[in-house]
């Protein structure tokens, strides 16, 4: 027996050991469990929601949701202000409560109260108005603190109280998140303190939106520096353009999308912005054409289901098209994805680009800018060229002017390029930011063929002419290419602008040898 004993001892212990191991280890998973339980049950409104925000007005409908228990209890919301309200009760679903309120015309403020059994909770000072969601890269995290007459900018944010900012906190996912993981910005009335950290191209277009229309705009920024549009795309769009292979990919196609889009579409919104495609000059730019309007077009169905229908399912999206990089670059990244912004049709909307707005900004280069030339400091244009589309298109002003020219027919003859725009032009004399291309097979120019100036020699009320001898002796003029370079004109200085509304001729490229451009190009040399 005795030979046995120490045996016995060990394994009587070892015994021991797995068993208070396994006892620790389901009290922990026991105590974490319920942790998670407290986090995401106990009742209360989801992240984005909190004083002093800003909800959807009428005519759509604005929701709210949040968490509770137990599970089949009822909720219900109550609003107290200009009007009072109480919501149908509703119950709460896998931990869940969500409710769609009735249309509520702009104004405010409210207290907005949910309630369920003996438990409340209360959003104060809530107003109903539009809310715009501001995404992308560096240009839109951008903040007010860092543009050109900042402390003037600044020391008026307190006189627009009604205008409510809101961050997103710049976090990544590998799944699609139901709620944000954090807020960089809670809701606030706006003071120079926050809204110096907040997007300066999303606060100036709210500001001067709010001078328009007089009432409440909510603003919620969820952008982060550097990111290419497959982080904010879902694998569904990506998909859509061949780009959804690469997973693990250094640049992680749809982490943004995860934990920064996702988590909001369940929110009622007017519209989004956007100032992103810089990361894409070197990042499969050529997909770009499709990636980019597939990426609105998934937003688009997404917030629209989110929401219950509330979202508009053809909602506004205004952009930016890139200003500029590197004065004197010949790289053409900035051209190509200016291009691809607008599906290769040089102008929105388009009809694969419906219900979108640009503003142009490539006359808006810094050569100064402290935050590289890349981010250009005159921010208060580009937000005022998005205003004008959005009050076009988001809120179907007549008569506001938001598109510089566009070329409606190009003639060509051995010696001249003469281009017909779409409205009187205001033209600046240039030698070299209309480019041809001289072919002598009839074929499309890419960029590799050779591309010459094409120095302006007159100009009319709606046409400019430009001077193509230089294709004469062996050639012809097969394309003809307008501000294609990564910086093509100087600040406010580009050879064209609308003779009204002094906005920038967008760039082009057209090709004759191309099915769809040769209705509006005439040669009537041949
Ligand atoms: C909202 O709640 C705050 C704080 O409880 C209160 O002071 C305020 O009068 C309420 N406002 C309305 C409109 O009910
Ligand atoms: C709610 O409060 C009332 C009165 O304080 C109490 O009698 C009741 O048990 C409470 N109900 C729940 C579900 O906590
Ligand atoms: C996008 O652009 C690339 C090259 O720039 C071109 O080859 C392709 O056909 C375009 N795709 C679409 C969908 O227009
Ligand atoms: C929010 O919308 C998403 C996408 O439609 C949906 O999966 C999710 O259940 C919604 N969340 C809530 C709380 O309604
Ligand atoms: C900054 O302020 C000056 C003086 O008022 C003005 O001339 C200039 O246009 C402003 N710059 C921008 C980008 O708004
Ligand atoms: C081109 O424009 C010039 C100047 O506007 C005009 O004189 C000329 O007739 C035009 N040529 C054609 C072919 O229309
Ligand atoms: C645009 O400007 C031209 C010339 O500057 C002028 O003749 C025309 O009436 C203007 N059009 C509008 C719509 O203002």
């Amino acid at each position: 027996m005795s030979r046995y004993f120490p045996k016995l001892v060990f394994l009587l212990w070892a015994y021991l050991l797995i068993a208070s191991f396994l006892l620790f280890y389901a009290l922990a998973l026991l105590v974490l469990a319920s942790f998670q339980r407290r986090d995401v049950t106990s009742f209360g409104f989801a992240s984005y929601y909190g004083n002093h925000m800003v909800l959807q007005k009428s005519p759509e409908r604005a929701i709210l949701w949040g968490y509770g228990n137990p599970e089949g209890a009822q909720v219900t919301v109550y609003l107290s202000g200009p009007l009072k309200y109480n919501s149908s009760p509703v119950t709460v679903e896998n931990g869940i409560w969500r409710v769609t309120l009735d249309p509520i015309e702009a104004g405010g403020p409210y207290n907005v109260t949910a309630t369920l059994q003996n438990s409340s909770a209360t959003l104060t000072d809530v107003l109903f108005g539009d809310i715009w969601l501001c995404g992308g890269q560096s240009n839109m995290y951008f903040k007010t603190s860092q543009i050109f007459n900042a402390s003037e900018e600044l020391s008026l944010a307190s006189k627009y109280p009604h205008v409510r900012p809101f961050m997103v906190a710049l976090k990544r996912s590998d799944t699609e998140l139901t709620d944000l993981i954090g807020v960089t910005l809670p809701w606030s009335v706006p003071k120079a303190s926050c809204v110096s950290q907040f997007s300066a191209v999303c606060w100036l277009f709210g500001r001067y939106m709010y001078e328009k229309l007089k009432y409440p705009i909510g603003l919620v920024e969820s952008c982060w520096g550097g990111t290419p549009v497959e982080a904010w795309s879902s694998s569904r769009a990506l998909q859509q353009c061949g780009l959804d292979q690469n997973k693990n990919s250094p640049t992680d196609n749809s982490v943004l999308w995860n934990a920064m889009i996702h988590p909001l579409l369940n929110m009622t919104l007017k519209g989004a912005l956007w100032y992103q495609g810089e990361e894409n000059t070197h990042y499969h730019q050529n997909k770009y054409n499709c990636s980019f309007p597939a990426m609105i077009d998934d937003w688009r169905m997404a917030f629209h289901l989110g929401s219950g229908g509330q979202t508009a399912v053809d909602f506004p999206f205004g952009f930016v098209q890139l200003c500029t990089k590197i004065k004197g670059s010949k790289d053409d990244g900035f051209p190509n994805i200016r291009w691809h912004q607008t599906a290769d049709k040089g102008f929105v909307p388009n009809s694969r680009l419906q219900r979108t707005f640009m503003a142009v900004a490539m006359d808006l280069p810094d050569e100064t800018s402290p935050y590289g030339n890349i981010h250009p400091r005159d921010k208060q244009d580009v937000a005022y060229r998005l205003t004008l589309g959005a009050r076009a298109v988001a809120y179907n002003e007549k008569d506001v002017a938001f598109l510089g020219p566009f070329p409606k027919q190009i003639l060509s003859t051995a010696m001249h390029v003469n281009i017909t725009y779409d409205q009187a032009v205001a033209v600046k004399s240039s030698k070299d930011v209309f480019e041809i291309c001289c072919s002598q097979s009839q074929s499309p120019c890419g960029p590799k063929s050779l591309w010459v100036p094409a120095p302006i020699i007159h100009w009319a009320a709606t046409t400019v002419q430009l001077a193509a001898s230089v294709c004469r002796a062996t050639a012809e003029v097969a394309a003809l290419r307008y501000a294609w370079k990564d910086w093509p004109c100087d600040f406010k200085a580009c050879p064209v602008y609308g003779a009204n509304t002094s906005l920038p001729a967008p760039p082009f490229i057209f090709n004759r040898y191309q099915a769809n451009n040769y209705s509006f190009w005439k040669d009537i040399s041949r």
